[in-house]
């Protein structure tokens, strides 16, 4: 595992120099994508060098790892509105080549098999980009006593629905359900880069970086996987042994 502490002004930078050497190495990267607050100085500085000519998308294909289950199309805080809005309006990425489950699919049941099959059909994603919930998970993996290797509908932790609230107008407009990729999707990329921001987050990042590996703090898992990066500016990093 790879860790850089960095300022947290430059992390947009570091993110630009991670997507472009992906890029470089194979220009046709499968890439898992996050939403939330911690990827946006990743994708502005992502657009920003496509301006600039220094990196494409042209040729790469995108996962999204989640979505709500239920809002309406093109509700403001649908994962699909946010990274349209946040990204994949302004980079050269075909818009054919981005997937995102449907959160409004009659039958979320057969929208998850669409969606690993998907994933297995491309041969699982090259470089994924994950944050973490302040309760460790990953995608919307939540604590429990098990979890799931692909994706499923999941109940969303009462912890995820309070923090997610800042997007809303209140929590009862804030989804229970959403559709997430699993376990076994995020553990079997090619590449993992974790990043979080914050003192919110220290605490959390210190026990999935150093703790037990347990289903209850699902970030923990990474500590299995051979090839994980993982971005912390100075706050993130400060509760690290
Ligand atoms: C979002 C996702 C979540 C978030 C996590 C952190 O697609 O999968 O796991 O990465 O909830 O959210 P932020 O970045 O808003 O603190």
């Amino acid at each position: 595992m790879k860790i850089y502490i960095v300022p947290q002004e430059q992390i947009g930078k570091l993110g630009g120099e991670l997507i472009a050497r992906q890029l470089q190495a194979k220009p046709d990267s499968v890439l898992g994508l996050a939403t939330g607050s911690t990827p946006i100085p990743f994708y502005k500085e992502w657009i920003s060098l496509v301006k600039q000519g220094k990196i494409s998308f042209a040729r790469a294909r995108s996962f999204n790892l989640d979505e709500y289950v239920g809002l309406p199309g093109g509700h403001p805080q649908s994962y699909r509105t946010f990274m349209r809005e946040n990204l994949l309006d302004h980079i050269d990425l075909p818009a054919s080549a981005s997937d995102i489950p449907n959160g409004q699919a009659k039958d979320l049941e057969a929208e998850c098999r669409r969606y690993d099959k998907a994933l297995e059909d491309i041969g699982g994603i090259d470089w994924q980009l994950l944050g973490i919930g302040h309760n460790g998970h990953i995608g919307f993996n939540e604590p429990g006593p098990s979890l799931t290797a692909g994706t499923h509908v999941v109940e969303l932790a009462e912890e995820t629905r309070e923090a997610n609230s800042r997007f809303f107008a209140s929590i009862d407009e804030v989804p229970t359900q959403a559709i997430t990729v699993g376990m076994g999707t995020i553990l079997k990329a090619r590449q993992i880069v974790l990043v979080a921001q914050g003192e919110s987050k220290a605490g959390i990042v210190a026990e999935a970086l150093t703790g037990p590996v347990t289903t209850e703090l699902p970030a923990s898992f990474l500590q299995l996987h051979g090839s994980v990066t993982v971005v912390l500016d100075e706050a993130a990093a400060s509760k690290l042994p």
